[in-house]
């Protein structure tokens, strides 16, 4: 049976697009985007969602009072999708502990930047603020700690003398569109056993901080 993933958003959705070419779409990787939910209305993930014909639904978060009550709607609206997997890409919502328990370890975040190094927001413009010579983003588990679980992989990519923060992005964005895919496949060939204090492939155990790749001819390679 194909894995079956629930995909968060709250934006853009560049990674979703990724994952429905490289994943959803691919053959060689036994894995289907099920379902995609954003927190926000107008939110374009939601309308590549549809444009690939995958079904979509949104939990606005604005609608509730508190936070409790938003996510036992967005919990209510992922279990729909019968998922084996949650896939954040870009939902820019914090989940509370109790919520993250609920799915974790079966549920993986992309986060820009080299884990742990520079959890939070602005990553880009706080990487050139220190002049550090390479950048890069991280998928890891979601645990309560935000941006804090364990790191499966990560893409290193380097930072350019005349980099500003949107330049940064876009090169770190074009190197999440291929670590996250290849994650997935991983995790649909069952080859990856997640976990909230560590993560196995192939049954060895990883470093804290996963494996490292680069990208040479948009392609990666291990560091
Ligand atoms: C990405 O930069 C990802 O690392 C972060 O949110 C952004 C989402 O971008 N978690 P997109 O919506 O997938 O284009």
């Amino acid at each position: 049976m194909p894995r079956r993933l629930a995909v968060l958003l709250s934006g853009r959705g560049s990674n979703l697009e990724a994952l429905v070419e490289s994943v959803h779409e691919c053959p060689a990787v036994d894995a289907r985007i099920v379902g995609v939910c954003s927190n926000r209305p107008r939110a374009p993930g939601l309308e590549i969602a549809r444009a690939a014909g995958i079904a979509s639904t949104c939990v606005d978060h604005r609608a509730y009072a508190d936070r409790s009550a938003f996510e036992a709607d967005l919990g209510a609206a992922l279990d729909r999708f019968e998922p084996d997997l949650l896939v954040l890409a870009g939902f820019m919502r914090v989940l509370t502990p109790a919520f993250v328990r609920r799915y974790s370890p079966r549920m993986l975040n992309i986060h820009p930047s080299l884990l742990p190094d520079l959890p939070g927001l602005h990553t880009h413009a706080r990487a050139l603020e220190r002049g550090d010579p390479e950048a890069g983003a991280s998928v890891h588990v979601v645990t309560p700690e935000v941006d804090g679980g364990p790191v499966v992989a990560r893409v290193r990519v380097p930072v350019a003398a005349d980099d500003t923060p949107e330049r940064l992005e876009a090169r770190v964005r074009a190197a999440e569109h291929r670590l996250y895919p290849a994650v997935l496949a991983w995790e649909a060939a069952g080859r990856l056993q997640l976990g909230t204090e560590a993560v196995r492939l192939d049954e060895a155990l990883l470093p804290a901080t996963g494996i490292d790749f680069r990208l040479r001819d948009e392609v990666l390679e291990p560091c």
